[in-house]
């Protein structure tokens, strides 16, 4: 039995009878920093999404544990209250919705943060300051017209205020532009250190990974985990490709 607080075992899934994800074993360490790389394709955002319960795919085989406690069958909004977090690569767009009122929302399901109404708004502007967030856009409907690094930093902000125990942030497929780049480093090195957070971060770019103290890199090619090793592995990545790791794939 692993002590890690994800634990993923075996995990086979897919698409409309087409397997994705093959026999995937992943372990996340508590309050690590851990990075999923790979080439496109690979499965990386399929996985996030199995993670958490996404009814898209079907898991097919194996277990997920989420500190200690066995969430396969679970539904994303209970993997979210459990404590599981994952980015929205494409943050929703609610017209006629201001943002505040939505994060008023998603915060009255838990307990945790159940605090008076003054309070919350308190919380949320600290939060919109320590991000550099002109606090006008609280107003905002919520991702209307908002731009990449707009949208990101209203991700961080959900990230800082709901304080999950292992977040999950997806940036592949994002564009992330210099100030996005930072909105985003930013809000990993505040959760780190003001949540103690897990993080598991999905990746190609590797600038974002600079201010933090990477744990463990996993590596995933063609729906299957090939390897794993420490921080060193990134540089190695960065100078020599995924190419080094297509032998180790599962053929299917
Ligand atoms: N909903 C879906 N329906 C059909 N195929 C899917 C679906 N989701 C993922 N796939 C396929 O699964 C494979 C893995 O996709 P995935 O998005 O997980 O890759 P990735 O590693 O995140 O790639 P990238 O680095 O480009 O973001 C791809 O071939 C993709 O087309
Ligand atoms: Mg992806």
């Amino acid at each position: 039995m692993s002590d890690a607080l994800l634990s993923v075992r075996n995990l086979s899934a897919g698409v409309d009878g087409k397997e994705i994800l093959h026999s995937v074993d992943l372990d996340v360490e508590e309050g690590g920093v851990h990075v999923l790389m790979g080439p496109n394709g690979a499965g990386k955002s399929t996985l996030g999404h199995v993670i958490m319960g996404e009814p898209t795919y079907d898991v097919t085989g194996g277990t997920i544990t989420f500190g200690g406690e066995d969430v396969t069958e679970l539904s994303p909004d209970k993997r979210s209250l459990a404590g599981m977090f994952l980015s929205f690569q494409a943050p929703v767009e609610i017209p006629g919705v201001p943002l505040s009122s939505f994060l008023r929302a998603i915060a009255s399901a838990r307990p945790e943060l159940d605090m008076k109404r003054k309070e919350f708004r308190k919380r949320v502007r600290e939060l919109a300051d320590e991000l550099d967030m002109d606090r006008a856009y609280l107003d905002r409907e919520l991702g209307v017209g908002f731009s990449g690094g707009e949208k990101k930093k209203v991700e961080m902000l959900q990230l800082l205020l709901l304080k999950p125990r292992l977040a999950i942030l997806d940036e592949a497929d994002s564009g992330l532009d210099v100030d996005a780049l930072s909105v985003v480093s930013r809000g990993m090195e505040l959760y780190r250190r003001e949540c103690n957070g897990t993080l598991l971060v999905i990746t190609h770019n590797t600038r974002i990974l600079e201010h933090l103290d990477v744990d463990k890199v996993h590596v995933m090619v063609r729906g299957s985990m090939v390897t794993e090793g420490d921080a060193s592995m990134i540089a190695d990545i960065d100078t020599n490709g995924f190419e080094q790791f297509e032998s180790l794939a599962q053929a299917r």
